[in-house]
């Protein structure tokens, strides 16, 4: 279990500057005036109200900064090869990431490829589609401030990336990509559009249900020669377990309040940002599994197709075509957990008592067998209140598609050796329960 630093509390954003300050006081005396700050963001978040606090309190305390606001919304090999080509040519010894997932994932890259300038980008990518070098040096240090509740990137080691030449999104997961401080200030989510939470939110909500069953620590192989090349993720555990459950009560409690009133009730969204930190906690040690792993396929497919067929998600940039992240993982999900509920019934009947609240008294009429098609009607129906996309079909999916989304699901070994049931070493089986998972999942 790696441990992550967090500060949580309104306002928080304002000591970032002293953050800094007081790392580089303990730097040697001759390296002190070389040191600089380079911050990550977006063009939207550039603009927004915690820029302001962030540039003010770097200006406080006289720090050398740059701004690299270009990070890319669910970001790209290119996108990322801008920032990590700026990282190198700035001589940045401190990074900062403001923004939603995609400016702290690009962050991560950032700082990643600046401490090995001679390496590619697909160096340290997962294998089998990256080469999958473990990362052995210390990276510079990084705090994140995360604008969304939201993936969680604040406490893992994990940046994702799309590479739309091979119609998928994959990542780089190391210990050492963990910031070394996350501000969780509740300010920072106010501006969130309605549609922005609830997709953030429904990442929450599938790290905590895919981390909760993922397959136990004990029961993941194979077990690595070296400890460093333990993955990060390693499987459900007693403690991610207490992070995960907390996780997902809080955010069915909670998310659909967002959805009433995504900016005004800021009991939800502080509770909904402190779920995204605990979730991390959680599935940045735990793992995640097959929703994630659909959703890599599902989210980078729809850039390629012809005009007429991308999908845009109200709220987000009109001309970009955008599946959001947390819609993605949801559109499988349903499928997902009426698969798995066999591998531990006793987790899945919980999950379901936690949907269910006040009825979870029904379940003890419910058998084992009959678990996961009740949690997946209960998935449905919590996210029928949020209003998303009922199915593949509404993002504009077809029969004809199936194939290709489950041949760009099954090189995420990363997250699909976390999955339970899965018929991981036979590949016609495992391709067979992927597709009858695919087509479970067109419409509801
Ligand atoms: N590293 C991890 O552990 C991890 C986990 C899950 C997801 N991800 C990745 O993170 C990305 C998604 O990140 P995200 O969901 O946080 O959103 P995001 O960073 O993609 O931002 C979504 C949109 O919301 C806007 N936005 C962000 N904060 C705002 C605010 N406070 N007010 C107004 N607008 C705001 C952004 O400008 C953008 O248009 C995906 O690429 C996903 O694959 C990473
Ligand atoms: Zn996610």
């Amino acid at each position: 279990m790696a441990a992550s630093n967090l500060r949580f509390g309104a306002h928080a954003t304002r000591e970032v500057g002293q953050d800094f300050s007081n790392m580089i006081s303990q730097l040697p005396a001759a390296e002190r005036s070389g040191a600089k700050i380079g911050v990550f963001t977006d063009p939207n978040v550039a603009k927004l109200p915690v820029m302001e606090v962030v540039e003010e309190s770097l200006v406080r305390e006289g720090l050398n900064w740059v701004v690299w606001d270009k990070c890319a919304v669910e970001p790209t090999d290119k996108s990322w090869q801008a920032a990590i080509d700026f990282a190198r040519s700035s001589n940045i010894t401190h990074f900062l990431a403001v923004g939603g997932g995609s400016s702290m994932d690009t962050a991560k890259a950032a700082n990643l490829f600046t401490n090995y300038p001679e390496a590619d980008l697909y160096e340290f990518i997962n294998a089998p589609i990256g080469r999958g070098r473990p990362i052995e040096r210390k990276l510079s240090p990084l705090i994140a401030i995360p604008t969304t509740a939201g993936t969680g990137s604040e406490t893992t080691g994990t940046a994702i990336l799309d590479i739309p030449s091979k119609s998928f999104k994959t990542g780089i997961a190391s210990r050492a990509l963990k910031p070394t401080l996350g501000i969780v200030d509740l300010n920072n989510t106010a501006t969130c559009p309605r549609e922005v939470a609830i997709a953030a939110g429904l990442d929450v909500l599938f790290h905590s249900l895919e981390s909760w069953t993922a397959v136990p620590f004990n029961e993941r192989t194979p077990r690595p020669a070296n400890p460093i090349n333990r993955p990060a993720y390693q499987g459900s555990n007693p403690i991610s377990d207490i992070f995960s459950k907390w996780a997902l009560e809080t955010t069915i409690k909670y998310l659909p309040r967002i959805s009433k009133d995504a900016q005004g009730d800021t009991e939800a969204r502080a509770q909904m940002l402190l779920a995204a930190s605990t979730a991390g906690i959680g599935f940045g040690n735990a793992g995640v599994h097959i929703p994630h792993a659909f959703s890599y396929p599902i989210s980078s497919l729809n850039k390629g197709r012809p005009k007429e067929r991308q999908y845009h998600h109200p709220s987000y940039a009109p001309d970009v075509p955008l599946i959001p992240h947390g819609v993605a993982v949801s559109l499988t999900a349903p499928a997902v957990f009426n698969f798995t509920a066999p591998s531990s019934p006793q987790r899945h009947r919980e999950a379901a008592a936690i949907f269910m609240g006040d009825r979870a008294g029904e379940l003890a009429r419910v058998r084992d067998e009959d678990l996961g098609r009740v949690l997946q009607e209960e998935i449905r129906r919590f996210l029928d209140i949020l209003g998303v996309p009922r199915g593949l079909s509404e993002v504009g999916y077809k029969n004809e598609d199936i194939a290709t989304l489950v041949e760009g699901c099954m090189p995420q070994r990363r997250v699909l050796d976390l999955a339970p049931i899965l018929a991981k070493d036979d590949k016609a089986q495992e391709r067979e329960q992927l597709t009858h998972i695919v087509e479970g999942s067109m419409s509801w």
